[in-house]
């Protein structure tokens, strides 16, 4: 691990992690009991899994599990997120509805929990006198803003109601701060992936969702021409973010949203064949395999890329991992826990 994170992680301190059940969270999770942290998680497996948290466990000496607390209960509730917040040094909250196309099927929904439960969580964290409140923000922010790449104080219009709650996370906690002196940090994840991001249901990503495709010789669909572009980003760097961003010292960094990714655009076709060499070294007849091609969706960006020079010389941000090193790492596991 890099050397800025392990330096974080040498005191011993106590974090929440919402969303914990998750892809994200579990993998923060992961980390923190692996250096010895006390870890408080809550979930209410919406679209989180129980296996997820038993992956974890089964990775853990039963010292470090000891130290983790989880709280089945929904964000929806500010009881249930007082009791989280509990005693708890930093918040990583990450528990939110993803996915642009669920939030247009169903607005309320996707509003209901990242926006009202991101206010309970911010009043919860408060009201406990945090340290640090670091959230998951989203390059959806970015909307329609042509620029490339994307830097953090230039967004554009939002292009979905995913992006449009995202958006209302970074202006609660801004005003949060200004009004109650709360230290809050966003990250803009930009396409995060690796291991036990959900391959399975409608709204699955990219990423997993293809590979699933590939080792259960299934269609492959890009929406699109195959030139959308993405800066895809492996959950590692993501991980490593996080910690910096709770601990990051610099004046410059309370109340304010970095970008998460590694810098650098892939397209989805580029993509396709990437991933499909992955597979191929599971599963050898999946390397012929070619995608098919169906309609753009509605809600997406065209190209995203972002400029993560103000993480890396703020938060001392240095992802490790690219795309073809990070598809390497979620390949092997996808192999082994699908085909
Ligand atoms: N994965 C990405 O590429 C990406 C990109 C941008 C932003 N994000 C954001 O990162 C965060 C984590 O995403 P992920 O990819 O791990 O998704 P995920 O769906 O795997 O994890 C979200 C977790 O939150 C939990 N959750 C949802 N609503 C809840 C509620 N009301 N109460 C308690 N728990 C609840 C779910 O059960 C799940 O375990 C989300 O806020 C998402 O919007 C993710």
């Amino acid at each position: 691990m890099h050397n800025k994170t392990l330096t974080a992680l040498e005191s011993k301190r106590h974090w929440l992690i919402t969303g914990v059940a998750g892809f994200i969270g579990s993998n923060l999770l992961e980390t923190l009991l692996r250096h010895d942290q006390q870890v408080t998680g809550l979930d209410n497996f919406s679209t989180g899994h129980r296996h997820n948290l038993g992956e974890v466990q089964g990775s853990m000496t039963p010292e470090q599990w000891a130290r983790f607390r989880f709280i089945e209960g929904d964000i929806r509730d500010l009881p249930t997120c007082m009791e989280a917040c509990r005693g708890v040094d930093y918040v990583l909250h990450q528990a939110a509805l993803g996915s642009v196309p669920r939030s247009i099927v169903d607005p309320l929904l996707t509003n209901a929990n990242n926006v009202t439960g991101f206010l309970n969580m911010l009043v919860a964290a408060k009201d406990s006198k945090v340290t640090r409140f670091v959230y998951a923000a989203s390059s959806s922010t970015y909307g329609d803003h042509p620029g490339l790449p994307k830097v953090e104080e230039t967004i554009g219009k939002p292009l979905s109601p995913y992006a449009v709650t995202k958006y209302v996370n970074e202006l609660y906690a801004e005003v949060f701060l200004k009004t109650y002196g709360m230290d809050s940090v966003g990250l803009r994840y930009f396409n995060v992936f690796g291991k036990r991001q959900d391959p399975e249901g409608a709204y699955a990503a990219v990423i997993p969702k293809w590979f699933a495709g590939l080792l259960r010789e299934e269609t492959v669909w890009i929406n699109g021409d195959g030139e959308t572009s993405r800066d895809f980003c492996f959950i590692d760097n993501c991980v490593q973010a996080n910690i910096l961003a709770a601990c990051a010292t610099a004046p410059e960094v309370a109340g304010s949203v970095f970008n998460v990714a590694f810098g650098q655009r892939t397209t989805l076709g580029e993509l396709f064949y990437l991933i499909r060499d992955e597979a191929a070294k599971f599963k050898p007849a999946c390397a012929e395999a070619q995608p098919s091609h169906r309609d753009f969706r509605a809600g997406d960006v065209r190209h995203s890329l972002a400029d993560i020079s103000r993480s890396r010389r703020l938060l001392g941000y240095d992802p490790a991992f690219g795309v073809r090193d990070g598809l390497a790492r979620a390949g092997e596991w996808y192999a082994r826990h699908l085909g």
